[in-house]
């Protein structure tokens, strides 16, 4: 299991709560009703976490599949029916291992890695093998790739690219949250590497801390990531932010 996975094992159980302060689903639920037809009808969501985006809800008639390589975070998805129902079914599997969902379960008309998930990739090779192997394997002609990321920046007078506006290596409170008893703070510190962000997160309860997860994000140009989707045979069909939506999102259709 890869470092961000075994994180996200940790982190799974305050996900929900993290996402309950951050409200994404409606901006992404637009942008997909905007980019698919009612040609794109076998969906795969190949990040689909605890499930915590609800752009199914906009999304009526489709057969939607999730995927995701956190077992725990699958486990907290199957725990909610309400977010489960949206599902037909939901697998256990990693990137690297798509090819073989592909073999069991045939192509899909979209596959998104949706909520800055396609950052936990290691390198620019990992990416290019997952975009390759949707491409050639995962989706039938005219099937959709979409993803998001953030939009890494070289700010003035930075020596690197870094998350816009979050230059500073500090320690910041998220979260706050007193409902009974017990007051859950959850903190997140970021630091910069060559190519990665590195965020760790600090969950405390009552003031003594419970949990402890890292996670790291590729930092790479929307532009080269462009490039790098067009080189595998996409033609890009959206490219940009969506209003009130932190990420950038692209979206390449799989041409013959
Ligand atoms: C930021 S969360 C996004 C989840 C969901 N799309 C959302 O927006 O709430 C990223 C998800 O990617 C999954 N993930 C990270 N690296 C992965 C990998 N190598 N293979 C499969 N899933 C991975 C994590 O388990 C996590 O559920």
């Amino acid at each position: 299991m890869n470092d961000n996975l075994a994180s996200y094992s940790t982190f799974a159980p305050y996900y929900r709560t993290l996402l309950s302060h951050r409200s994404h689903a409606e901006p992404i639920a637009r942008l997909l009703t905007e980019l698919l037809t009612p040609a794109h009808h076998r969906l795969l969501d190949a990040a689909c976490g605890q499930g915590n985006l609800s752009y199914f809800e906009e999304l009526p008639g489709r057969t939607v599949y999730g995927s995701d390589g956190s077992h725990h975070m699958i486990e907290f998805l199957k725990a909610d029916p309400t977010l489960a129902s949206r599902y037909e079914h939901v697998i256990e599997c990693e990137w690297k291992a798509l090819p073989s969902l592909f073999r069991a379960h045939g192509k899909f008309d979209a596959i998104f890695f949706l909520g800055n998930a396609i950052s936990h990739v290691r390198n620019l090779d990992e990416l290019r093998q997952i975009v390759a192997d949707c491409r050639v394997r995962g989706l039938n002609d005219g099937g959709l790739l979409i993803f998001d990321m953030r939009e890494w920046r070289l700010e003035d007078g930075g020596s690197g690219l870094t998350e816009p506006g979050r230059t500073e290596n500090v320690k910041r409170l998220i979260l706050r949250e007193e409902p009974g008893d017990v007051c859950l703070q959850i903190f997140d510190e970021c630091r910069y590497n060559s190519d990665h962000q590195i965020i760790d997160y600090y969950v405390e309860e009552d003031g003594k801390p419970i949990a402890e997860a890292e996670f790291s994000y590729l930092m790479v140009r929307p532009k080269e990531v462009i490039s790098l989707v067009e080189s595998v045979g996409f033609e890009i069909r959206y490219s940009g932010k969506p209003d009130n939506y932190p990420y950038f999102a692209i979206c390449g259709e799989a041409i013959t």
